[in-house]
């Protein structure tokens, strides 16, 4: 650091406390599988360092994809907060043994753009909505700058367009609900991740019927029959986010980018949830590949559509 830029910071080369602590609540607020925050946060000088962290009873993810996802969405919330407080970031990840470590670096001062500010200020409102939506459409030009809030080198996104797709969607959607519900094992697991407080998902997140639903099946779920689940995904906003390698760190990318745009949707009040849990069988990512005439690896499912009215005051 220049003696010139320390001084400005009043000779500190660190970052304060306060700021410290308002990047560990953005790290807080990222979306994670089973909401485990499979992550270390440790803070050394400018340098904010996420830990990917292994957890237990981590069946439903054997490869650790969903894991360093979630450490991905939580990189970009930690850039996003060092924007806040005024800063360029510089993010960078390594793998060390099996595991990844991404670190977000504040280099210089630099005011944040108003698209960081936005998605900054929805840290906080961003949640999962896994019931059904508005019937209403996603307002005029919403879809483009979705998908332009998730482009990032090696991430592409993919709407589901017409019938067919929706229909082939839906089919491996309910391929893969079928292998969840019956498998003993996952179920058993997954219950225990069902919890009121803390780590784990609520009970009341849990959709009971839809697309959403299917994303996470419990014995209990209702799985829709594949027209009517075709007929939901034609009327929601589904997005495919793939990615163009299938490294450790393009998980990592995945996760950022869906980050990116879940907070883009949450600043203008749109709803959304998504879904990993069927892409963790092969035949399926391979599946939805070929249908959708894909090169990249899909990653995760991202639906997003308008809050039911009433709902919208209950955030
Ligand atoms: C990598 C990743 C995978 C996820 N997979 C699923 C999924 O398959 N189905 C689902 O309903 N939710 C899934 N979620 C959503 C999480 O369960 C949710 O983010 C977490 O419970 C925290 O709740 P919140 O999003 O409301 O803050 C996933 C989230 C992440 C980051």
């Amino acid at each position: 650091m220049s003696v010139a830029r320390a001084e400005a910071d009043g000779g500190r080369d660190s970052w304060s406390e306060a700021e410290s602590a308002v990047l560990a609540e953005a790290v807080h607020c990222a979306p994670s599988v089973h909401n485990t925050r499979p992550w270390e946060l440790a803070i050394h000088g400018r340098t904010a360092e996420l830990r990917e962290r292994t957890v237990l009873a981590a069946q439903h993810d054997p490869e650790g994809r969903d894991r360093r996802i979630s450490l991905g969405a939580a990189l970009a919330n930690l850039v996003l907060a060092i924007r806040g407080l005024g800063w360029a970031a510089e993010a960078a990840t390594r793998l060390a043994g099996d595991l990844v470590t991404a670190t977000a670096t504040g280099t210089h001062r630099s005011r944040p753009a108003d698209a960081e500010n936005r998605r900054r200020r929805a840290l906080t409102d961003r949640r999962s909505h896994r019931h059904a939506f508005d019937r209403r459409e996603l307002p005029e030009g919403t879809r483009d700058v979705l998908l332009e809030a998730l482009a990032a080198p090696g991430v592409t996104g993919r709407w589901i367009a017409g019938a067919d797709e929706a229909l082939a969607v839906a089919r491996l959607l309910d391929y893969a609900a079928r292998v969840f519900r019956g498998d003993a094992e996952y179920q058993r697991e997954l219950a225990l991740w069902i919890t009121p407080r803390g780590r784990g998902v609520r009970p009341e997140a849990f959709g009971t019927g839809g697309l959403a639903a299917v994303g996470l099946t419990t014995s209990r779920t209702r799985l829709p029959d594949e027209s009517l689940l075709a007929a939901r995904i034609q009327r929601e906003a589904v997005l495919v986010v793939a990615t163009s390698a299938d490294t450790p760190q393009d998980h990592v990318r995945a996760g950022a980018a869906m980050e990116q745009a879940w907070l883009e949707a949450a600043s203008r009040n749109l709803a959304a949830s998504v879904m990993t849990q069927p892409l963790h069988l092969e035949e399926v990512r391979t599946g939805l590949a070929q249908h959708l005439g894909l090169t990249a690896v899909p990653q995760v499912l991202m639906r997003f559509g308008l809050p039911v009215e009433a709902e919208v005051g209950d955030r």
